[in-house]
């Protein structure tokens, strides 16, 4: 097990790692910060990049009936009264009468393995705190003096398009979730394209959220970002295609090169009423377990509240069997920035090579923000430098490159160590014909065993790749 204070070393060491390197800052940071908001730096938006890249690969490119889309963020605020958000998309929120502080009530309880969700009612949940108040105390002041526990809704208003003296009594909303657009466009998807049920809809883009208490950096934000996928399916077809899409998406970490010790599913114990399954994938983060995925299925409940609210029929028929109804829908839906911090954590890795000790991120190449360094031995020799531009220009054609002739190479090595650049390649006299045998070769560095090779130039960006 790990104890407080390696969790707090490692997640520290990451979040330092992050600021040190551009990879995460804190949102807003010269205006002292904004809360639950945090920037992607120069290599984090590398890695973002990355990652939603290999999730697109992952659920679009290699899968014959799934389809993309990026809808609005703003929509009309009525997908958010028929999904449910704007009546029950809430939190259990309580307030220390001391400090004022505002915690979730079932976070509080969870730190005393006591179980309650935002699916219980209010009641429920009052009375779950009030039996265990005498061991709760204020995670900032650590008084024990709270108040009652109220629901908090958490969708966040805006009065785009609204011209109202007071727009908050018909506000618009900011998106919560990212599949209230899928749906919405379920029938211009299927009239318009190639599709038949069963299908899927993929779309990546940001969500908000007025989250009572962000925290463990980016894994709980306000503004954050999801990718989801609905797989519109048969009633019956549903609880068959839900187990594969289950199992599909644990592989996915695998196959991304996260260690199958590091996750786990974890079935929720209280399903919403619609709901036929609803299982999370967990990452060991350094605080622990965590949910990093939910894949749930649904039944029909979000296209038939679509087709109530909006008056337009949902209905498939099916071309084979001229049977129709609503399609049924299985989701899997993850955070972007829980996958970066999950990727920081799985990769993150320190050792010594030689008599140096270093920081490691060993990220899969796919993930790694930048794929090679390009340096010449010594930035006050021209011909070196001109060598290595050469070489720069002829590598970042095929692949995202960096040109590093700053300090001494022990150094640009250990720099790009610790952003996961899987290798190096350094112009010497040698490149230049200085060792004739050698005229037109680099030395390439890799990253993970501290080796060197020797490499024609001609044949780098294939031995790269
Ligand atoms: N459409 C279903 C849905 O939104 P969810 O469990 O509320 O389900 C899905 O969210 C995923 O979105 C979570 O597993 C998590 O990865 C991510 N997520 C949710 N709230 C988040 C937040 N405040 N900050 C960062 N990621 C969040």
């Amino acid at each position: 097990m790990t104890s407080p204070d390696s969790t707090q070393n490692k997640m520290e060491k990451i979040t330092a790692l992050c600021k040190r390197r551009g990879f995460v800052f804190a949102g807003s940071e010269i205006y002292g910060g904004f809360v639950g908001s945090f920037d992607y730096g120069p290599y984090g938006v590398e890695l973002a990049n990355n990652i939603k890249a290999t999730w697109w690969e992952a659920m679009v490119q290699h899968e014959r009936n799934i389809v993309g889309l990026d809808s609005a963020i703003v929509t009309h605020p009525k997908v958010w009264e028929a999904s449910g958000h704007v009546g029950g998309f809430s939190d259990p929120m309580v307030e220390c009468k001391e400090c004022n502080t505002r915690s979730r009530a079932d976070h509080l309880l969870e730190e005393l393995n006591v179980f309650a969700d935002e699916k219980m009612t209010i009641e429920e949940i009052n009375t779950i705190f009030d039996a265990n108040r005498d061991k709760l105390t204020c995670p900032k002041c650590g008084e024990k003096n709270f108040g009652v526990v109220r629901q908090f809704n958490l969708l966040a208003q805006t009065n785009l398009g609204n011209f109202s003296e007071d727009w908050s009594k018909e506000p618009a909303y900011l998106r919560g979730e990212t599949c209230q657009g899928i749906y919405i466009n379920f029938k211009n998807v299927l009239d318009t394209t190639r599709v038949k049920v069963p299908f899927g809809i993929a779309q990546i883009g940001k969500a908000f959220r007025n989250e009572i208490a962000p925290r463990q950096y980016i894994f709980r934000k306000r503004e954050f970002e999801q990718m989801e996928m609905q797989m519109f399916v048969a009633p019956q077809e549903e609880m068959p295609v839900y187990d594969i899409w289950k199992a599909k998406r644990m592989q996915y970490y695998i196959d991304l090169g996260f260690k199958a010790e590091n996750l786990r599913f974890h079935e929720h114990e209280n399903l919403v009423f619609y709901a036929k399954a609803a299982f999370d994938i967990e990452y060991n983060f350094p605080f622990g377990f965590k949910e990093l995925e939910g894949v749930h299925a649904r039944g029909n409940y979000d296209l038939t509240q679509h087709q109530t609210f909006s008056g337009v029929s949902m209905e498939y028929s099916d071309p084979y069997t001229n049977e129709k109804y609503i399609p049924h829908v299985v989701e899997t839906s993850v955070g972007l920035d829980r996958t970066f911090l999950a990727v920081m954590t799985e990769f993150y890795d320190e050792d010594t090579i030689g008599e140096e000790s270093r920081i490691v991120l060993r990220l899969p190449k796919k993930l790694a923000p930048i794929k090679v360094a390009v340096f010449p031995l010594l930035r006050n020799r021209p011909e070196l430098v001109q060598k290595a531009e050469e070489v720069f220009a002829l590598v970042s054609k095929e692949m995202r490159a960096e040109f590093d002739d700053n300090g001494n190479v022990g150094k640009r090595y250990r720099r790009q160590d610790e952003i996961g650049t899987p290798h190096c390649v350094t112009i010497d006299f040698d490149t230049l014909g200085e060792n004739p045998e050698l005229l037109d070769t680099v030395t390439v560095r890799n990253r993970d065993t501290g080796t060197q090779e020797r490499i024609a130039i001609a044949e780098l960006v294939n031995y790269l790749k």
